[in-house]
């Protein structure tokens, strides 16, 4: 039997009691936890000694790698194209990766988009994409290189060899209430995007009452530690600052955020989804060398709409085909005229959850044709009798629920009332 160098029970009594791990320490715990030699009661000791005390920059930069250092690391370098993607830290109705990773991609570009399935109120990009039929989201890393030489843009699922210490460790956090803690959030999604090779990376950090951090300095925050985390490790990184309080789009769910994806890429689409998908295509497109891209041009002249039905293809989904519509819908109408002032995105992502379109455990399914699509946003005039928004479902009996969560969650006021959006939809950009 080997000899371990440390004892983990010194390590979580040094950081309870706020001291510095070393490199050594930190590189032994989480190949240690890795093997199963480390306990989860003792992990879980040690996040909530990192929750409560903070780490140095040092101490999240040597997590950091050791997390990428449990599993594998993806090489595109053997691409003939630069590599560049992008993270959101997740939002209500936020479907943006469906329009960017073409857009991009339609300047040259290859895009590697390896994604999650949502778990609680934000949707995840893999059951978005798995309401068009036929979609695989499995791809081997051989196709993966072939589509990104091909298309140019793969949106899949992330293998589990991808910083294991990483999947084992936020599944501790998710169940011991130490998920909204900088350190662990950084290292947590960074260790995913410097494992998966990217050589540039744009990260959508949400902020307001959709988001998990709800205070925008602590967003701030977040993006500045992820930033120089990427630089450090040697890749192109720059943070958007993006407001969460209201939903994004019109479209909250599965199949219907596909349709209002492949609405912007026709060329329409709602105002805030393609202000989001341009702004951040050209922060891609310029750590990628790319300079003065049409991107708005793109979106117009089918461009990005080839790659989009290229991209599908090329995962086995038929871009023509129709998605699932659900069995019940129930529509909720303005009670008097007015103007709508508030929509908070978290009562109807919880909404669009508790109707199907979310799953409560990772085992359970979703519900593609399940969700939301508002009729109405904040700022817009109203009558009496008007449909605000339409929830759907193929499980009736769940309607009463979503109801229960949207009370409160939305309100009409008089023409001059102030719009209660938390500001503008893209607050700032923090680079390195
Ligand atoms: N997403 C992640 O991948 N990790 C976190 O810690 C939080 C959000």
């Amino acid at each position: 039997m080997s000899i371990e160098p440390f004892d983990v029970v010194d390590l979580i009594r040094t950081k309870r009691d706020r001291g510095v791990l070393s490199t050594a320490q930190i590189q032994w715990m989480i190949d240690a936890y890795t093997r199963g030699y480390v306990a989860d009661e003792q992990m879980a000791a040690m996040a909530m000694a990192i929750f409560l005390n903070g780490m140095s920059r040092d101490e999240v930069r040597e997590l950091t790698l050791a997390m990428v250092a449990s599993g594998t690391r993806l090489d595109f370098s053997g691409l003939s194209k630069k590599t560049t993607d992008k993270h959101s830290t997740g939002g209500v109705g936020d479907k943006i990766t469906l329009p960017l990773a073409p857009l991009v991609a339609s300047f040259g570009v290859a895009v590697p988009q390896l994604s999650g399935r949502g778990l609680g109120h934000t949707g995840g990009t893999l059951d978005k994409l798995e309401s068009i039929p036929g979609w695989r989201a499995n791809v081997s890393v051989d196709d993966m290189m072939t589509q990104l030489e091909s298309a140019g843009a793969v949106v899949c699922a992330a293998g589990s060899g991808l910083a294991p210490a990483d999947g084992k460790l936020y599944a501790l956090r998710d169940i011991t209430g130490t998920v909204e803690c900088i350190p662990l959030i950084a290292s947590s999604i960074m260790s995913k995007k410097i494992a998966e090779g990217t050589a540039a990376l744009v990260l959508d950090v949400k902020f307001g009452s959709g988001a998990f951090l709800t205070d925008i300095e602590r967003s701030r925050e977040l993006a500045q530690v992820m930033v120089r985390l990427g630089e450090d490790a040697g890749v192109a990184t720059r943070a958007v600052l993006t407001n969460m309080n209201v939903p994004l789009g019109l479209a909250i769910g599965n199949a219907n955020e596909v349709r209002e994806s492949v609405e912007v890429l026709a060329g329409g689409g709602p105002a805030d989804v393609v202000a989001l998908t341009v702004e951040l295509a050209r922060h891609m497109l310029e750590l990628a060398g790319v300079v003065d891209a049409d991107v708005e041009g793109a979106l117009r002249n089918g461009q990005a709409m080839d790659t989009w039905r290229a991209m599908i293809s090329a995962q086995g989904g038929d871009p023509d085909a129709t998605l699932p519509v659900a069995k019940e819908s129930h529509v909720v109408t303005a009670e008097r005229d007015g103007v709508l002032v508030e929509q908070q995105a978290l009562p109807f992502g919880i909404a669009a959850w508790r109707l199907g379109a979310g799953r409560a455990r990772k085992e359970d399914p979703v519900d593609h044709a399940a969700g939301i699509d508002l009729h109405a946003k904040p700022g817009d005039t109203v009558v009496a009798g008007q449909p605000l928004f339409t929830m759907s479902t193929n499980d009736p009996a769940r309607f009463e629920r979503a109801l229960e969560a949207l009370a409160g969650s939305y309100r009409i006021g008089e023409p001059g009332d102030a719009i209660e959006t938390g500001g503008p939809l893209i607050a700032g950009v923090v680079e390195a």
